[in-house]
Protein backbone atom coordinates (compact mmCIF):
# COMPACT_ATOMS: atom_id res chain seq x y z
CA UNK A 1 0.00 0.00 0.00
CA UNK A 2 1.49 3.70 -1.12
CA UNK A 3 0.67 6.27 1.68
CA UNK A 4 -0.52 9.71 0.18
CA UNK A 5 2.33 12.11 0.82
CA UNK A 6 1.57 15.49 2.05
CA UNK A 7 2.60 17.83 -0.36
CA UNK A 8 5.81 20.06 -0.18
CA UNK A 9 5.76 23.43 1.17
CA UNK A 10 9.19 23.92 -0.28
CA UNK A 11 8.53 26.68 -3.24
CA UNK A 12 12.48 26.13 -5.09
CA UNK A 13 12.42 27.55 -8.27
CA UNK A 14 9.75 29.87 -7.45
CA UNK A 15 9.37 33.99 -7.63
CA UNK A 16 7.96 36.13 -5.76
CA UNK A 17 7.00 39.61 -5.17
CA UNK A 18 5.96 40.79 -1.95
CA UNK A 19 5.32 44.75 -1.69
CA UNK A 20 5.48 46.00 1.39
CA UNK A 21 8.14 43.55 2.41
CA UNK A 22 10.33 46.10 3.72
CA UNK A 23 8.98 45.85 7.73
CA UNK A 24 5.93 44.00 9.44
CA UNK A 25 3.89 41.32 8.52
CA UNK A 26 5.53 41.81 4.87
CA UNK A 27 9.10 41.48 5.71
CA UNK A 28 7.55 38.26 7.88
CA UNK A 29 5.81 37.28 4.20
CA UNK A 30 9.12 37.66 2.64
CA UNK A 31 11.12 35.90 4.83
CA UNK A 32 9.30 32.78 5.11
CA UNK A 33 8.61 32.85 0.89
CA UNK A 34 12.32 33.00 0.53
CA UNK A 35 13.20 30.40 4.12
CA UNK A 36 11.09 27.99 1.73
CA UNK A 37 13.46 28.19 -1.27
CA UNK A 38 11.20 31.22 -3.68
CA UNK A 39 13.29 34.14 -5.32
CA UNK A 40 12.06 37.08 -3.21
CA UNK A 41 11.39 40.19 -5.00
CA UNK A 42 10.74 43.37 -2.19
CA UNK A 43 8.58 46.56 -2.74
CA UNK A 44 8.49 49.45 -0.52
CA UNK A 45 8.63 53.45 -0.74
CA UNK A 46 11.58 53.84 1.07
CA UNK A 47 14.85 53.25 0.12
CA UNK A 48 16.46 53.01 3.38
CA UNK A 49 14.29 50.18 3.79
CA UNK A 50 14.14 48.44 0.94
CA UNK A 51 18.20 48.15 0.83
CA UNK A 52 17.89 47.17 4.66
CA UNK A 53 15.89 44.33 4.35
CA UNK A 54 17.15 43.10 1.41
CA UNK A 55 21.06 43.04 2.54
CA UNK A 56 19.66 40.78 5.65
CA UNK A 57 18.21 38.16 3.63
CA UNK A 58 21.27 38.69 1.62
CA UNK A 59 23.77 38.01 4.83
CA UNK A 60 21.00 35.19 6.06
CA UNK A 61 21.77 32.84 2.80
CA UNK A 62 18.75 34.14 0.86
CA UNK A 63 17.57 35.05 -2.54
CA UNK A 64 16.27 38.27 -2.89
CA UNK A 65 16.33 41.71 -4.42
CA UNK A 66 14.92 45.21 -3.72
CA UNK A 67 12.75 48.10 -5.74
CA UNK A 68 11.22 51.23 -4.46
CA UNK A 69 7.75 51.22 -5.71
CA UNK A 70 4.27 53.07 -4.49
CA UNK A 71 1.66 50.52 -5.46
CA UNK A 72 -0.90 53.78 -5.80
CA UNK A 73 1.79 54.63 -9.08
CA UNK A 74 0.34 51.95 -11.43
CA UNK A 75 2.48 53.26 -14.17
CA UNK A 76 5.33 52.38 -11.71
CA UNK A 77 4.09 48.89 -10.93
CA UNK A 78 4.14 48.31 -14.58
CA UNK A 79 8.15 49.36 -14.71
CA UNK A 80 8.61 46.90 -11.67
CA UNK A 81 7.01 43.97 -13.45
CA UNK A 82 8.83 45.00 -16.67
CA UNK A 83 12.19 44.56 -14.92
CA UNK A 84 11.21 42.01 -12.40
CA UNK A 85 8.52 39.75 -13.70
CA UNK A 86 7.29 37.54 -14.10
CA UNK A 87 6.24 36.00 -10.89
CA UNK A 88 5.06 32.72 -9.48
CA UNK A 89 3.45 34.40 -5.80
CA UNK A 90 2.11 37.19 -5.19
CA UNK A 91 2.14 38.26 -1.63
CA UNK A 92 0.76 41.89 -0.98
CA UNK A 93 1.70 43.19 2.37
CA UNK A 94 1.28 47.01 1.25
CA UNK A 95 -1.41 48.88 3.36
CA UNK A 96 -1.70 51.97 5.54
CA UNK A 97 -3.92 52.97 7.87
CA UNK A 98 -5.72 56.68 8.71
CA UNK A 99 -7.97 56.03 11.68
CA UNK A 100 -10.52 58.60 12.89
CA UNK A 101 -14.49 58.43 13.39
CA UNK A 102 -16.59 57.64 9.98
CA UNK A 103 -18.45 61.04 10.97
CA UNK A 104 -14.87 62.83 10.85
CA UNK A 105 -13.24 61.13 7.66
CA UNK A 106 -11.44 63.40 4.99
CA UNK A 107 -11.98 62.98 1.78
CA UNK A 108 -8.55 63.11 1.61
CA UNK A 109 -7.34 60.13 4.59
CA UNK A 110 -10.18 58.07 2.45
CA UNK A 111 -8.82 58.38 -1.03
CA UNK A 112 -5.39 57.71 0.25
CA UNK A 113 -6.34 54.55 1.76
CA UNK A 114 -8.21 53.62 -0.60
CA UNK A 115 -5.45 54.41 -2.96
CA UNK A 116 -3.00 52.12 -1.17
CA UNK A 117 -4.84 49.00 0.34
CA UNK A 118 -7.94 48.05 -2.08
CA UNK A 119 -6.75 50.45 -5.72
CA UNK A 120 -3.09 49.19 -5.35
CA UNK A 121 -4.33 45.90 -4.24
CA UNK A 122 -6.63 45.34 -7.03
CA UNK A 123 -4.48 46.33 -10.14
CA UNK A 124 -1.31 44.62 -8.08
CA UNK A 125 -3.21 41.62 -8.61
CA UNK A 126 -4.85 42.01 -12.10
CA UNK A 127 -1.05 43.32 -13.64
CA UNK A 128 1.09 40.19 -11.66
CA UNK A 129 -1.88 37.69 -12.80
CA UNK A 130 -1.27 38.70 -15.99
CA UNK A 131 2.17 37.33 -16.29
CA UNK A 132 1.22 33.85 -14.41
CA UNK A 133 1.38 31.84 -17.51
CA UNK A 134 1.82 28.96 -15.35
CA UNK A 135 -0.31 29.99 -12.89
CA UNK A 136 0.40 31.06 -9.44
CA UNK A 137 -0.69 31.98 -6.36
CA UNK A 138 -2.11 35.48 -4.85
CA UNK A 139 -2.35 36.59 -1.62
CA UNK A 140 -3.07 39.74 -0.51
CA UNK A 141 -2.64 40.53 3.19
CA UNK A 142 -6.09 41.46 4.25
CA UNK A 143 -7.46 42.27 7.35
CA UNK A 144 -10.00 40.24 10.26
CA UNK A 145 -11.57 43.95 9.63
CA UNK A 146 -11.91 42.73 6.23
CA UNK A 147 -15.08 40.68 7.96
CA UNK A 148 -15.98 43.21 10.93
CA UNK A 149 -16.12 46.37 11.88
CA UNK A 150 -13.72 47.85 14.24
CA UNK A 151 -13.47 51.31 16.43
CA UNK A 152 -12.35 54.89 14.21
CA UNK A 153 -12.28 52.33 11.10
CA UNK A 154 -14.60 52.86 8.45
CA UNK A 155 -12.57 53.68 5.70
CA UNK A 156 -9.99 50.92 6.89
CA UNK A 157 -12.48 48.42 6.90
CA UNK A 158 -13.93 49.57 3.51
CA UNK A 159 -10.69 48.99 1.93
CA UNK A 160 -10.37 45.34 3.85
CA UNK A 161 -14.10 44.44 2.85
CA UNK A 162 -12.66 45.53 -0.72
CA UNK A 163 -9.96 43.37 -0.85
CA UNK A 164 -12.42 40.51 0.32
CA UNK A 165 -15.13 40.57 -2.17
CA UNK A 166 -12.48 41.20 -4.89
CA UNK A 167 -10.52 38.40 -3.96
CA UNK A 168 -13.77 35.97 -4.54
CA UNK A 169 -14.21 37.72 -8.21
CA UNK A 170 -11.03 36.75 -9.20
CA UNK A 171 -10.46 33.51 -8.13
CA UNK A 172 -13.51 32.59 -10.08
CA UNK A 173 -12.03 34.64 -13.12
CA UNK A 174 -8.99 33.38 -13.13
CA UNK A 175 -9.12 29.42 -11.60
CA UNK A 176 -9.55 27.87 -15.32
CA UNK A 177 -5.66 29.35 -15.34
CA UNK A 178 -4.82 28.07 -12.19
CA UNK A 179 -4.68 30.72 -11.01
CA UNK A 180 -5.19 30.64 -7.30
CA UNK A 181 -6.37 34.08 -5.37
CA UNK A 182 -6.47 33.99 -1.18
CA UNK A 183 -6.52 36.56 1.68
CA UNK A 184 -4.65 36.17 4.97
CA UNK A 185 -6.37 38.34 7.89
CA UNK A 186 -4.66 38.78 10.59
CA UNK A 187 -5.78 40.17 14.03
CA UNK A 188 -3.58 42.96 15.42
CA UNK A 189 -0.25 42.22 15.25
CA UNK A 190 2.95 44.07 16.56
CA UNK A 191 3.88 46.24 13.90
CA UNK A 192 5.06 50.27 13.49
CA UNK A 193 1.25 50.51 11.66
CA UNK A 194 -0.17 49.28 15.14
CA UNK A 195 2.09 51.15 17.48
CA UNK A 196 -0.05 54.11 18.46
CA UNK A 197 -2.88 51.65 19.20
CA UNK A 198 -0.70 49.41 21.40
CA UNK A 199 -0.13 52.51 23.04
CA UNK A 200 -3.10 53.94 24.12
CA UNK A 201 -4.79 52.12 26.99
CA UNK A 202 -8.30 51.94 25.81
CA UNK A 203 -7.46 50.30 22.91
CA UNK A 204 -5.17 47.50 23.83
CA UNK A 205 -7.74 46.97 26.30
CA UNK A 206 -9.85 46.33 23.57
CA UNK A 207 -7.61 44.05 21.41
CA UNK A 208 -7.24 42.17 24.63
CA UNK A 209 -10.57 41.44 25.17
CA UNK A 210 -11.53 40.69 22.21
CA UNK A 211 -8.68 38.11 21.44
CA UNK A 212 -9.71 35.05 22.21
CA UNK A 213 -6.04 33.45 22.58
CA UNK A 214 -4.12 34.38 25.97
CA UNK A 215 -1.68 36.70 23.89
CA UNK A 216 -0.96 39.87 21.27
CA UNK A 217 -0.06 38.32 18.00
CA UNK A 218 3.14 38.89 16.23
CA UNK A 219 4.36 38.67 12.60
CA UNK A 220 5.84 34.81 12.80
CA UNK A 221 2.11 34.58 13.24
CA UNK A 222 1.27 35.18 9.86
CA UNK A 223 4.06 33.42 8.38
CA UNK A 224 2.98 29.76 8.13
CA UNK A 225 -0.83 30.95 6.83
CA UNK A 226 1.34 32.76 4.11
CA UNK A 227 3.73 29.56 3.22
CA UNK A 228 0.63 27.32 3.06
CA UNK A 229 -1.71 29.04 0.82
CA UNK A 230 1.31 29.87 -1.75
CA UNK A 231 2.15 26.05 -2.13
CA UNK A 232 0.95 22.58 -3.32
CA UNK A 233 -0.22 22.00 0.56
CA UNK A 234 -2.86 24.99 -0.89
CA UNK A 235 -3.35 23.53 -4.44
CA UNK A 236 -7.40 23.14 -4.39
CA UNK A 237 -7.69 26.73 -2.11
CA UNK A 238 -8.83 29.15 -3.81
CA UNK A 239 -11.37 32.39 -3.53
CA UNK A 240 -11.40 32.01 0.23
CA UNK A 241 -9.94 33.88 3.44
CA UNK A 242 -7.72 32.59 6.02
CA UNK A 243 -8.15 34.13 9.33
CA UNK A 244 -5.88 34.27 11.83
CA UNK A 245 -7.03 36.31 14.06
CA UNK A 246 -6.81 34.38 17.61
CA UNK A 247 -10.94 33.80 17.63
CA UNK A 248 -11.56 37.45 17.05
CA UNK A 249 -14.72 37.05 14.84
CA UNK A 250 -15.53 33.83 16.73
CA UNK A 251 -18.40 35.38 18.62
N1 LIG B 1 -0.30 45.09 11.96
C1 LIG B 1 -1.55 44.65 12.09
O1 LIG B 1 -2.09 44.53 13.20
C2 LIG B 1 -2.34 44.28 10.89
C3 LIG B 1 -3.51 43.53 11.09
C4 LIG B 1 -4.26 43.15 9.98
C5 LIG B 1 -3.86 43.51 8.73
N2 LIG B 1 -2.73 44.24 8.55
C6 LIG B 1 -2.35 44.59 7.18
O2 LIG B 1 -1.08 44.06 6.91
C7 LIG B 1 -0.41 44.90 5.96
C8 LIG B 1 0.95 45.27 6.54
O3 LIG B 1 0.75 45.94 7.78
P1 LIG B 1 1.95 46.18 8.80
O4 LIG B 1 1.34 46.25 10.14
O5 LIG B 1 3.05 45.23 8.55
O6 LIG B 1 2.39 47.66 8.38
P2 LIG B 1 3.81 48.38 8.42
O7 LIG B 1 4.64 47.82 9.50
O8 LIG B 1 3.51 49.84 8.41
O9 LIG B 1 4.46 47.97 7.02
C9 LIG B 1 3.84 48.37 5.84
C10 LIG B 1 4.70 48.01 4.67
O10 LIG B 1 4.05 48.45 3.47
C11 LIG B 1 4.88 49.37 2.78
N3 LIG B 1 4.02 50.32 2.10
C12 LIG B 1 3.11 51.17 2.66
N4 LIG B 1 2.53 51.90 1.70
C13 LIG B 1 3.06 51.49 0.52
C14 LIG B 1 2.87 51.88 -0.83
N5 LIG B 1 2.01 52.85 -1.16
N6 LIG B 1 3.58 51.25 -1.79
C15 LIG B 1 4.46 50.28 -1.46
N7 LIG B 1 4.70 49.88 -0.21
C16 LIG B 1 4.01 50.49 0.77
C17 LIG B 1 5.77 49.96 3.88
O11 LIG B 1 6.97 50.53 3.40
P3 LIG B 1 7.06 52.10 2.99
O12 LIG B 1 6.35 52.89 4.06
O13 LIG B 1 8.53 52.36 2.89
O14 LIG B 1 6.38 52.21 1.66
C18 LIG B 1 6.05 48.70 4.69
O15 LIG B 1 6.99 47.89 4.02
C19 LIG B 1 -1.34 46.09 5.72
O16 LIG B 1 -2.12 45.87 4.57
C20 LIG B 1 -2.24 46.08 6.94
O17 LIG B 1 -3.49 46.67 6.67
C21 LIG B 1 -1.96 44.63 9.60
Amino acid sequence: MTLPETPSFRLDGLRAFVPGGSRGIGLGCAAALAQAGAHVVIAARGQAGVDQTVAAFRDAGLSADGVTLDVANLAAVDAVLAEHGPFDILCNAAGIARHAPAASTTPEDFDAVMGINLRGAYFLAQKVAAGMARGGSIIQISSQMGHVGGIDRAVYCATKHGVEGMTKAMAIEWGPRNIRVNTVCPTFVRTPLTQATFDNPERRAWIEEKIKLPRIAEVEDIMGAVLFLAGRASAMVTGTSLLVDGGWTAD
